[in-house]
């Protein structure tokens, strides 16, 4: 399986981690990919794509990295299962209400109720491996 992600300040990229740990447990191999290292036909090969981003500017992706990834893959990913996950600060999490309902509106599967984590996933950190056995188990 391949997460990948963009992390400014470490807590998505720590998300990312101990997402993978669930994976782990649960038997399956995993990589973990920075955006800016992905190689986009290896990763549209995957059953599931296990994306991660924080939120940026006013409740959006942040647009250097990750948004030019999205729109990359955009048209190649419909019918594709996808689990989504990022650490945000102030705000109510739309950012990834927006990012659930844009990869839905690609024809993706969101597979789980994306995980959204308030800062450092410190007092989440169960939480961000359940998720990776709840996916590594679909
Ligand atoms: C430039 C910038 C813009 C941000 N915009 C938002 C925002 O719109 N909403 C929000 O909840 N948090 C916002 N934050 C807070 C980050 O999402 C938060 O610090 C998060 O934990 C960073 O995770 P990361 O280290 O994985 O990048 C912003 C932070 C920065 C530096």
């Amino acid at each position: 399986m391949k997460i990948v992600y963009w992390s400014g300040t470490g807590n998505t990229e720590k998300m990312a981690e101990l997402i993978a740990k669930g994976i782990i447990e649960s038997g399956k191999d995993v990589n973990t990919i920075n955006v800016s290292d992905v190689n986009i036909d290896e990763l549209l090969n995957e059953d599931i794509l296990i994306l991660g981003c924080s939120a940026m500017g006013d409740e959006v992706l942040e647009e250097s990295e990750f948004e030019p990834f999205i729109e990359e893959i955009s048209t190649k990913v419909s019918g594709k299962k996808v689990a989504l996950f990022g650490s945000y600060g102030w705000g109510d999490g739309k950012w990834m209400r927006d990012f659930e309902e844009r990869m839905n509106g690609y024809g993706c599967i969101v597979v789980e109720t994306p995980l959204i984590v308030q800062n450092e996933p410190d007092e989440a950190e169960q939480d961000c491996i359940d998720f990776g056995k709840k996916i590594a188990n679909i």
